[in-house]
């Protein structure tokens, strides 16, 4: 969603904000605009409709723009459609002050109207405009800028991350923070403020990350953290551990396959520290064997992908803890009056850890007394701050929208977070845990194995690249990573699909299979293969052209009755999902290009959902 950068240092602002958002255009928008201050021009603001290139085109790659200090933001609208005028920064009355925002400011309508009886004008429809106009109010009010900020926060309700020049201050931008990501980048030649910290990373990885309520001055040599009532706090210093590279496409085509073509190195990076001479370790956790066995019920949370991954989890978690585990959405879950309380443990998944529904869910629960553990990926992120015990996927950054490595990390820690518990439990055998780690510890070596063979896929998805409706069925596992496939699908080739437990069809979906309609099969779930093997028939019966997905010891058996089979290596049968769902990934991917998609930003999608 929106992107916000900010720099002010020894060097032109301009260039070094376009480089700021041109690595944060994953997250998707629809409008950019930069402001620079300069002695002798002011405030300069320019901003467009449509690709960030056309901002940059507009300033010749930034040198038209003199000063040292400016922001910079990447709009994904939500009040006011996207055109230039809605696109940020926004400019106060007097043209004093500019900010730019990320959020949504709730009473913005209230806010207005006060506003316009005191015979302000607006040029946008935006609720960011407001802050702007509210600022210039109190800053006529008080005289200082920083005071002004804080009024103003006091006023207004709803989620910001907002970065604030003003021509009077040359040297100081302001920043502030609730329910929106914030960072601090503590540079050489300057220091900036951003919501993504690829946006920093080639200047600096010295970062400290904002927390709700905080107030930031940033100047060319300081950063100063205020509370909302302007006391001063420590700022804590984080160092970002991953390279530059990891943010770049690298001679890749696409960032989706790149990220594809890394799962096997994330989830080797994700496991091996947490296996230990045979035994799931999991330091950052304060599970107590007590506290487990007095857990009465497990809900996993979470939205789109990493929902998939609790779907997974649930067939998994239950066969090994023997527990009740209810997987919800989170959209849902926060409405849903759940029956939560401090015996409930509350799992939420979320590759950005910035997710809106998942966070307010998160909340939910633990205004009932429920524990919370995150599995996250986006280090320093909201959801793994607030969270009791959060665990990371050390997936490393994703760009794709369409999430592909942080997916298979969160899985595969799913998995040994189930065995970590099922242990404390008792509830696994010594041998079926000694084989699950081992299996464990084989899956990136297998998922090579898969990656290494993308002409398979390829070939099939430019046979099938045109139908305009494609169904997935399993069951059980095969069901959960069907949902994945589908979803896969739908997200980057706009092709119709939908993913069904097999044994479902007959309850109706079935009425939708005739002559020539795409079915991808999967039997990878070798319990229920032979039950898979009877709706791959049921369909056939019905003119269906079956894709199936099964491991080398049903290849024969699938392949009389498939029109084309993919065969991915076998793991233990929890683990299965982790390897089929590669071929999925590839045969969206492909699908696709065919079809001359943006693969990497597909239409309408934000890499992190922040608003509701
Ligand atoms: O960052 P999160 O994992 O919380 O994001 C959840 C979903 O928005 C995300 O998985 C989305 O469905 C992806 N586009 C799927 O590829």
């Amino acid at each position: 969603m929106c992107g916000i950068i900010g720099f002010v240092g020894r060097e032109q602002a301009a260039p070094i904000l376009l480089d700021g958002l041109a690595r944060m255009e994953y997250r998707g928008y629809d409008s950019a605009g930069i402001a620079v201050r300069s002695d002798t021009l002011g405030l300069q603001v320019r901003k467009t409709k449509g690709r960030l290139q056309a901002l940059s085109d507009m300033v010749h790659g930034g040198v038209d723009l003199e000063g040292a200090l400016g922001i910079g933001h990447t709009r994904w609208a939500t009040h006011g459609e996207p055109n230039d005028v809605n696109a940020h920064p926004h400019v106060s009355e007097n043209g004093s002050i500019a900010l730019v925002h990320n959020g949504i400011i709730e009473n913005y309508m209230e806010l207005k109207e006060q506003l316009l009886r005191h015979g302000v004008t607006f040029a946008s429809d935006t609720d960011s405009e407001v802050v702007a106009q509210l600022l210039e109010y109190h800053y006529k009010e008080c005289g200082s800028m920083l005071e002004a900020v804080g009024r103003c926060l006091r006023r207004i309700e709803g989620s910001y991350a907002l970065g604030i020049i003003c021509s009077d201050y040359p040297n100081a931008l302001i920043a502030a923070r609730k329910d929106s990501p914030l960072i601090l980048g503590f540079g050489e030649n300057g220091n900036f403020i951003a919501s993504d910290v690829t946006a920093v990373i080639r200047h600096t990885r010295d970062v400290a990350y904002m927390n709700d309520g905080e107030i930031a001055v940033v100047t060319a040599d300081s950063i100063d953290v205020f509370d909302s009532e302007l006391s001063p706090l420590e700022v804590e210093h984080h160092q970002v551990d991953w390279d530059v590279s990891a943010a770049e496409k690298g001679g890749y085509p696409h960032f989706m396959f790149k990220e594809i073509m890394e799962q096997p190195e994330a989830v080797r990076k994700t496991v091996s520290p947490r296996i230990r001479d045979g035994r799931v370790v999991l330091d950052d956790v304060r599970l107590t064997a007590d506290y487990v066995r007095d857990i009465s019920r497990i809900f996993i949370i979470a939205c789109g992908s990493s929902y998939h991954v609790g779907m997974v989890s649930k067939y998994n978690w239950e066969r090994l803890l023997r527990r009740p585990v209810q997987v919800d959405l989170a959209s849902e879950f926060r409405y849903s009056d759940p029956l939560v309380d401090r015996r409930t443990l509350v799992i939420v998944i979320s590759q950005s850890g910035e997710t809106l529904d998942t966070m307010a869910a998160m909340r939910e629960a633990k205004r009932r007394g429920a524990r919370t553990l995150a599995v996250v990926n986006v280090v320093g992120s909201s959801i793994a701050r607030e969270a009791d015990d959060v665990l990371y996927t050390w997936a490393g950054p994703e760009i794709a929208v369409a999430t592909t490595k942080a997916y298979s990390t969160q899985l595969v820690l799913m998995d040994l977070i189930g065995l970590y518990l099922a242990d404390l439990l008792g509830t696994v055998s010594a041998e079926e845990y000694a084989a699950i780690v081992a299996g464990v510890q084989a899956l990136p070596e297998q998922m090579q194995q898969v990656t290494d063979r993308v002409e398979d896929v390829q070939y099939f998805a430019s046979r099938y690249f045109n139908h305009d409706s494609i169904f997935f069925i399993g069951r059980n596992l095969d069901y959960a990573m069907g949902l994945e496939g589908s979803l896969k699908l739908k997200e980057i080739s706009y092709i119709h699909s939908e993913a069904y437990a097999s044994g479902e069809l007959k309850h109706g979906t079935i009425s939708l299979i005739e002559p020539g309609t795409l079915v991808v099969a999967l039997g990878t779930h070798a319990a229920l293969f032979d039950k898979a093997m009877s709706n791959v028939v049921e369909v056939k019966a019905r003119g269906a052209e079956v894709l199936a997905v099964t491991t080398g010891r049903f290849r024969e058996k699938m392949s009389k009755t498939a029109d084309a089979v993919v065969v991915v290596p076998e793991a233990h049968p929890i683990l299965q999902p982790s390897l089929g769902v590669v071929p999925l990934q590839l045969f969206a991917y492909y699908v696709a290009l065919h079809r001359g998609c943006d693969i990497d930003k597909p239409r309408n999608l934000a890499k992190s959902v922040t608003v509701e």
